[in-house]
């Protein structure tokens, strides 16, 4: 257990899969306490057991974070469980298709406008007041797709564009009151998304994407959470309205660079965290849900 984190109360927005259950478990590890937040389907309960298992501190929250109400009932339970809010991480999100825009649904662009952008409105707005109580700080998952846009996804992109400019607009506001907000931008990342069996990416789509970034790999859910961990602390005490990428260098490569990569850059590092969920990734537009 470190430290980075002692005596701070944390959401963690679809923190029972993927790179959410690594926030979740690397801020429990540096003793933050933490609401793990998700659809009630998810397995956010299992997330909470194997941090209280490991010494660490937190609490489950189901409902739609989408909807207003469930965002409010969300950041009551923070307080009411643990006394004040000091982060939200807004990490909820999905990718339901790949499509040409001419194939994508109406479906699946209105689930992700409810569920990448209503969710980080909706949770934002909660939380806010707390956070400007304790001079928190809020760090949303953007994308390096948000950034160059993807072919295939552009919908997908669309919206963590908007959680960028967002993000940047509610760091110019908020600085008046206190408050730090910053993205955490991505590059295709070890979770189900990004695998053909678990995700809606193609075998050639699944290649593009990580030879298309310089280390040619994917990043591990634990690479990420480590820069949400600095973003959301306070060595981060000079950092807003940053977009920080992590991408292993996708933003700047041209063409397939990955395959020129050094062997040693496309080996992933040895983890720390015992992640469970890393591949339980929700992409389907579920019916129940709407
Ligand atoms: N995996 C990648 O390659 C990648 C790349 C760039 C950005 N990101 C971003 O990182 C975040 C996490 O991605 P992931 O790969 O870990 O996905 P994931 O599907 O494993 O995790 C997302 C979680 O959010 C939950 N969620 C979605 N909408 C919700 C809602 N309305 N209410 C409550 N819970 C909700 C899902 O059920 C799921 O558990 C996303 O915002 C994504 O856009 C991921």
């Amino acid at each position: 257990m470190g430290n980075r984190l002692e005596g701070k109360v944390a959401i963690v927005t679809g923190g029972g899969s993927g790179i959410g259950e690594a926030i979740s478990k690397k801020f429990a590890k540096e003793r933050a306490k933490v609401v793990v937040a998700g659809f009630p389907e998810d397995p956010v309960e299992d997330v909470v057991k194997g941090i209280q298992q490991e010494g660490g501190t937190a609490t489950a929250f189901t409902g739609d974070l989408s909807v207003l109400a469930n965002a409010q009932r969300c950041v009551d339970l923070a307080v009411k469980e643990y006394g004040k809010l000091d982060i939200l991480i807004n990490n909820a999100g999905t990718f339901p298709e790949t499509n040409m825009l001419s194939d994508y649904t109406e479906e699946a662009f209105d689930y992700l406008l409810k569920n990448n952008v209503r969710t980080v409105f909706c949770m934002s707005k909660a939380a806010l007041p707390e956070l400007q109580k304790t001079k928190g700080n809020i760090v949303t998952a953007g994308s390096e797709s948000g950034v160059l846009g993807i072919a295939k996804n552009a919908p997908y992109g669309g919206t963590k564009g908007f959680n960028h400019a967002f993000t940047k607009g509610l760091a110019a506001e908020q600085a008046q009151t206190g408050v730090r907000c910053n993205i955490v931008a991505p590059g295709p990342i070890d979770t189900g998304w990004t695998h053909k069996e678990t995700g809606p990416m193609d075998e050639k789509m699944e290649k593009m994407v990580t030879q298309g970034t310089l280390m040619g790999r994917r990043g591990t859910p634990e690479e990420v959470a480590n820069v949400y961990l600095f973003l959301a602390s306070d060595e981060a005490s000079y950092v807003t309205g940053a977009v920080w990428p992590v991408d292993g260098g996708t933003l700047i490569a041209k063409g397939p660079a990955g395959k020129q990569a050094a062997e040693s850059m496309k080996q992933q590092p040895e983890q720390d965290l015992n992640l469970e969920h890393s591949k339980d990734s929700h992409t389907s537009v579920r019916s129940q849900d709407k």
